[in-house]
């Protein structure tokens, strides 16, 4: 697809140059339209045409082919946390394990391991040096009592990533689960849970995916959907949903797939937005996205650096992402976030004191070099 036609895709262009999409996207044209289009068929003939849990079918499959997982390894979730949430509460934990994390994460990906430490399971969190956790120190820190590795695929302050692959392999080696908090990459970058060899994945919608809050995937491998125990129990998660005779039926007769982590009905609006901005990526190629997103950032980079800017997001071939972080000592960022947006409707975002801007594969060069002019030297 041209740019062009891209860009036509999200209306937000017309009124913004918007390069937040690490904070909270806005929704494609076609996600917008499936929302409006759920509202007016729900409205005018509630489910009788039957159409939207077909619907919903569709979107796994699609969102399925995003992270190269099975159908029947996927749901939905509401938001990042409840995927990290579903893992966090089911493993059968002993007292004694251990789960390691890095020191960098979301809080989102710290505080649902953080509370098991009330079971008697301790969180390590490996501190980062210069921007990133060294991967030999994560390593290190797995011991004989490492149930988990839990990590941001790419992290939410200077967007450095970790390479999943390597990790990957590691954890299959010393026999220890791996969770991916992959909301900040997914949509920009490719994951491939299988050649990866994640366990478990979870990411909300409302960023890189360009798909409203309150939307998310869950991925669970396989082989492990029958060992976590799901925290919420509903009739959905069972095997025979509308059974009404329960004399017939026990609490545990739950789906063989990942559908076991339903409870009740789905937000079907959501998922229809959902899938329809799954699909614009699919189309274009999520490949093709991440040629972009680095075209875009690499360019953001340089110009930054040309003004004396301070550039904090490590940019080798493995660590690169749509996030980019900068600082100047001269300057209040604040105020400045400011001014992008109200003198020049450039939208980025201001985190721990750092300016950060996250384009993403609709994002024009004009747009970038726009930035860079807007921003003064150093
Ligand atoms: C790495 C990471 N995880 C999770 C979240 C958000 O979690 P949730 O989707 O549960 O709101 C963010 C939001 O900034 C994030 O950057």
């Amino acid at each position: 697809m041209k740019l062009e036609e891209i860009r036509a895709k999200f209306p937000i262009t017309r009124n913004y140059n918007f390069q937040n999409h690490a904070a909270i996207a806005p929704m494609s044209a076609p996600a917008a339209e499936a929302l409006v289009g759920y509202a007016r068929e729900l409205s005018e003939s509630a489910y009788l045409r039957g159409t939207y849990y077909r619907t919903a079918e569709r979107v796994r499959n699609a969102a399925a082919r995003l992270i190269n997982a099975d159908p029947s390894e996927v749901t939905f979730v509401k938001n990042t946390c409840e995927g990290i949430n579903y893992v966090a509460n089911g493993v059968q934990w002993l007292t004694g394990d251990n789960i390691v994390t890095t020191a960098m994460e979301f809080p989102a990906n710290v505080y649902p391991w953080m509370a098991l430490e009330q079971r008697g399971v301790k969180l390590k969190r490996v501190a980062e040096e210069d921007g990133r956790v060294p991967f030999d120190r994560i390593a290190a820190a797995i011991d004989k009592r490492t149930r988990l590795v839990t990590i941001s695929a790419v992290q939410w302050s200077n967007g450095v990533r970790i390479d999943l692959t390597r990790l990957g392999e590691l954890c299959k080696e010393k026999g220890v689960l791996l969770f991916v908090d992959a909301i900040q990459a997914l949509g920009a970058l490719p994951i491939d849970v299988r050649s990866m060899n994640i366990d478990f994945l979870s990411a909300g919608g409302h960023k890189w995916l360009t798909a409203p809050e309150g939307t998310g995937l869950f991925y669970c491998r396989r082989e492990l959907i029958g060992h976590i125990k799901p925290s919420e129990i509903g009739y959905m998660c069972m095997k025979h949903p509308f059974e009404h005779d329960l004399s017939k039926f026990s609490w545990d007769e739950l789906h063989d797939d990942a559908r076991r982590f339903d409870s009740g009905v789905y937000n079907l609006a959501g998922i229809c937005a959902l899938g329809a901005s799954i699909d614009l990526l699919l189309k274009v190629g999520i490949e093709e996205v991440q040629v972009r997103v680095k075209h875009l950032t690499d360019l953001l980079v340089e110009g930054l650096r040309s003004k004396g800017w301070r550039v904090h997001s490590p940019r080798t071939a493995s660590e690169w992402s749509g996030i980019v972080s900068f600082s100047s000592e001269k300057h209040d960022t604040d105020a400045l976030r400011k001014h992008l947006r109200n003198e020049f409707r450039i939208v980025v975002a201001k985190r721990l004191g750092r300016l950060r801007a996250s384009p993403h594969f609709y994002n024009s060069t004009d747009e970038i070099r726009q930035l860079i002019d807007a921003l003064p030297n150093d």
